[in-house]
Formats: C-alpha cells, structure tokens, sequence
C-alpha cells in the first residue's frame, strides 16, 4: 500500500515474557525491522516498536513453576528477548513492557473511558477457558472438546466478571472490513474474519477476579478484578506512543502497520478493532499477517525437542545470513518450514557462490587491471551492455514494489536475478580475455558496470543484511551508509575510487549440526 504521508510505523507483537525467543518471534521481529529499514531508506518519519507482554494467568504460573516472583521473572525474560534483538540487529525505537507505569496509566483510562460509555457492564459468566489461549473458548471453537491450537481440555469456570459489549460493533466492524480491504491482508485472512463474523460476535470478558488472578492491572474501577491480558496487551500500540497527548501519537498512529502470525488474528482484527472503535479512537491503518514456521515439517515445540533458537544459528553462520535467509525462504501469509540443511545450502548458492563470488572476482579483476580502482567506463552502447543496464534499472522500482505489497521475499528474489544478470554479463564479456587482447575499454567498461550494479545490490539488500552490505559498500569504495533515492542512479559510481579487500563476505558454510544445543 503505497505510503501517502511519507510516515511509516510498524509493530511486532508484543511476546508473552514466558519463555525464551525462538525462530518465530525472529522472523515476526526481523521481518518489521527489515519493513523499518526500506522506509527509512526511502525517507520516510519511521517509528518502529516492539515489547513484552507480561501480564495474566500463564505468565503468573510459569513464574511459581520457577519459583521465581512474576516480577523477578518478567524482568530476567524481557532483557533476555531485548538482548536477542540488539544480537539480530533489530532497529526498533522502543520496546515497552506492559508492566511500565505509562502503560498502565493508559490501559485505565481506556477502561474508564469505555466504562463510562456504557459499553462494559457486570454479569455472570460459565465457560470453557483454554489457559493457553487466556481465554474463554466457545462451543464451536472446540475441537472434540478440546482447545484447537493447544489439544488441551479447557476448563470449565464459573465466575462474576465484567463484559464489554463487543457484539453490539459486530455489524461496525463486518462494515468496515468490506469497505477497506486493504486493512487486512492477504486476503485470506480478511476471508477468514468475515467468515467468523457471519455468526453473532460474543462479548468479551475484560477481567479476572483477584481472587484468581492478581498480576494483571487493576481495573480502575473494581479494585477486586484485574484485566484480562488481552485487553491490556493490545493497548501497547498506543500508550508506547504516548496516547492520548503524546506528539508521537499524533504523528504515527494514522500510519500503524500492526504485524503478526495467523495465531492472534482474532484478537487484532476482532478485539483491538472494537476496543479502539467503543473508545473514540481511529481504527489502525493495516493488519499484515503471516503463517507459521515449523521444523522439519513438523510443529515447532518444546516437548519435540525442535525449538529452533535464533542466536544459535546467527553465532553458527552469522546474523546477516540469518535475516536474509528467514525474509527470502517464506512467502509472506504462507506457512514455511525451517531446515538447518536448507538454510546452508541456500546460503552457499545464493550468498557465497552468487554475490559472494561475484564480488570476489570482479575486486580481484578490479585490482590487477585496474590497479585496484574503478575505472571509467567508455560510452559504449553494445547490446548486452544495454540489455544488463536496463536490468538492471528496472530492479529498484520491483524491490519498492515488492516492500509496498508486503512481499519482501521478491523483493530479495529480484534482486538476486539482478546479481545472476551481472555473472551472466560477466561471463558474456569476459574482460579476462579482452585483458589478454589488449581491449582496455571493454575491460573498463564491464568491470565498472558489474561494480556499478554491486554497489546497488548493497543499496537494494541494505534493510536485510544491514551488516554485510555496508561492508560491500565499502569493499567498492564508497563512504558513509547508503541513500535512497539520491544513489539509485546508473553511474553515480565515482570512477578512481580505491576500492577494498578485505574479508571474503560470505566464507562458504559448512553444515555444522549440532545436536546437543537442540535438546537444551
Ligand atoms: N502476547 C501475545 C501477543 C500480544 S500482541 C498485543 C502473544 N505472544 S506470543 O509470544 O505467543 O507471540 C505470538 C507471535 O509470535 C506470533 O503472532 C508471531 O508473531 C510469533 N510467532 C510465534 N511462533 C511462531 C511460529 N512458529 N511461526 C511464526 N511466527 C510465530 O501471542
């Protein structure tokens, strides 16, 4: 969705501080960072943020597992998930924790404002709860009696709590998502929530009784009841922004892309849009949601053994080559599978043999015919040269495209096929034997294209592998960080600039299995 106000703010979920990162928060946390960088590389006022979720039931129930105090807990899981993302080369320009006071704060007033509304009212309430779903589960949701995502039998719960009136926004909300199918995307899911929609929408229950419950934020106005960690968790997107005051607020809230698995869909696109709408306050701009990864085509789990964690591979192969391989292996809204194998075999043919090499020879070439800089080249239009620049010029206007769409798997697959064009064209030109014929200018010429291209390349993946495009960058001699769209221009690349070799930028990988780790 093309972005009319030059502003761009995204969100992660924010993780249930119950255990520690694994491969599916990487890809949700890496995939919004890499979203974050294209926008700030455009441009664009860029607010990105992520967080812990540490309030409920199975935060409070992991912590007593640990004999630890939820408090205690939370604090040693949320700077373990902030380590991890400094470790991924996360971007994020805040991270809030639902236990922080200016959270909190937020989460009453909209609770306040809602109650005074009239839209959360008193009453009874039996029903099944799934404690890994921290909710109750309908009839219909149940799966031979038990919860569906979590295969465990809920319990049955009989208790007085308070309700906001979610069922009377039903027809506000099946409105609203046919009016505005660009809100939630791919499609598949909006067809998902209208589907659910066509049968009545339940109330929510907002709270749980101290009697039950006590870590969870007090209602402002029970000081018996506790809310229900949904309905405080989602408020995150706008108390991080400093709602309702905050200049933030004002400036990102019109342009929220929330991000999130197909696993709490219902809560973005059925709670938190009704929460906002019985609060006064403007629905969210876009819901992007993507599938699930499993192992080995199985489920990821604890009690399989197959946890995949993110820094274990980023320390075995490198943080670059991790973030380039989850963004260009699943197709966004699709469920993909992760395989350490697969992983070093994509690394090692697209990375190290592709651009890797690609990078290698032509610096090697660069320095022994050209003394090690970029030489100029002659104004010559030969057809395969014209066929690689027009290439060449078509990719940056795709990889935008791409990014616009929410597809940033194409937008590193077209710039691949950028980087097999210049091989190609490498290999067309040959300018080792038009070295040996003494052809200075289709030497000059080849070379100084293939590193014009490379230098783009550097530009164009820059958002992915912010680490190991900087060092190509500089490997072709150029200062600074990249800019966009100021260096996305054929020939901006200063002929005499000295390039630099130093390590190779992607060393071939062996698959270095290691069993032990996976049982930890
Ligand atoms: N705390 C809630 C979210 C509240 S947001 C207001 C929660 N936390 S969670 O820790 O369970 O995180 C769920 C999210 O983690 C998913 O939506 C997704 O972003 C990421 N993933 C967790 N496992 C995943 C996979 N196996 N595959 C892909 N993403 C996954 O729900």
């Amino acid at each position: 969705m093309a972005n009319t106000l030059g502003r761009f703010y995204v969100t992660t979920p924010i993780y249930y501080m119950n255990a520690q990162p694994h491969l599916g928060h990487a890809y949700t946390t890496v995939l919004c960072d890499v979203m974050a960088r294209y926008h700030r590389l455009w441009g664009d006022d860029t607010y990105f943020l992520t967080g812990s979720d540490e309030h409920g039931d199975k935060i409070a129930q992991a912590a007593l597992a640990c004999g630890e105090s939820p408090q205690a807990f939370v604090d040693r899981l949320s700077a373990a998930f902030r380590e991890t993302w400094v470790r991924l080369g996360i971007s994020s320009d805040d991270f809030i924790r639902t236990t922080e006071p200016r959270h909190q704060a937020v989460v009453q007033r909209i609770l306040q404002e809602i109650y005074d509304r009239g839209d959360i009212y008193f009453g009874s309430y039996g029903g099944q709860y799934c404690l890994g779903c921290e909710r109750f589960l309908t009839e219909r949701e149940l799966v031979d009696g038990r919860c569906p995502d979590h295969g465990t039998e809920p319990t049955r719960i009989e208790e007085k709590n308070y309700f906001f009136r979610m069922g009377k926004y039903q027809d506000w909300l099946v409105a609203y998502l046919t009016e505005h199918p660009e809100v939630l995307q791919p499609e598949q899911y909006r067809g998902e929530v209208l589907a659910f929609l066509r049968s009545p929408l339940e109330d929510l229950c907002i709270s749980r009784p101290k009697s039950r419950l006590t870590w969870g934020i007090p209602l402002p106005f029970d000081e018996d009841y506790v809310t229900y960690v949904w309905f405080d968790a989602l408020i995150n997107y706008i108390s991080a922004l400093g709602y309702p005051e905050g200049e933030r607020y004002a400036r990102y809230w019109p342009v929220c892309h929330h991000v999130t698995a197909k696993d709490i869909l219902k809560p973005h696109a059925i709670y938190w849009p009704t929460m906002l709408h019985a609060a006064g306050i403007p629905m969210y701009h876009a819901l992007r949601v993507h599938g699930y990864w499993g192992v080995d085509q199985a489920k990821m789990s604890k009690s399989r053994g197959n946890v995949v964690r993110p820094l274990e591979l980023s320390d075995k192969y490198g943080v670059d080559a991790f973030r380039y391989f989850v963004i260009r292996e699943m197709t966004f809204g699709q469920d993909a599978s992760f395989n350490e194998e697969a992983f070093v075999t994509r690394y090692n043919a697209e990375l190290a043999n592709d651009l890797g090499n690609l990078l290698n020879r032509t610096l090697h070439m660069v320095g022994r015919y050209c003394e090690g800089m970029i030489p100029a080249p002659a104004d010559e239009p030969g057809a395969e040269r014209q066929a690689f620049i027009e290439r060449a010029l078509a990719t940056p206007a795709q990889v935008q495209r791409a990014i616009e769409q929410w597809n940033p798997q194409a937008a590193v697959l077209t710039t691949l096929e950028l980087v097999r064009a210049a091989n190609l064209y490498l290999e067309q030109r040959a300018p080792w034997a038009a070295f040996k014929r003494g052809d200075v200018a289709q030497v000059n010429t080849t070379l100084y294209d293939v590193a014009e291209a490379l230098r783009w390349v550097a530009l164009l993946l820059h958002p992915v592998m912010p680490g190991k495009m900087a060092a190509l960058w500089q490997a072709l001699g150029q200062e600074g960080t990249p800019r966009w769209p100021d260096e996305v221009a054929w020939g901006i690349l200063q002929p005499g600039a000295a390039t630099r070799r130093g390590e190779v930028l992607f060393p071939r990988q062996e698959l270095a299995l290691d069993e032990a780790a996976n049982q930890a």
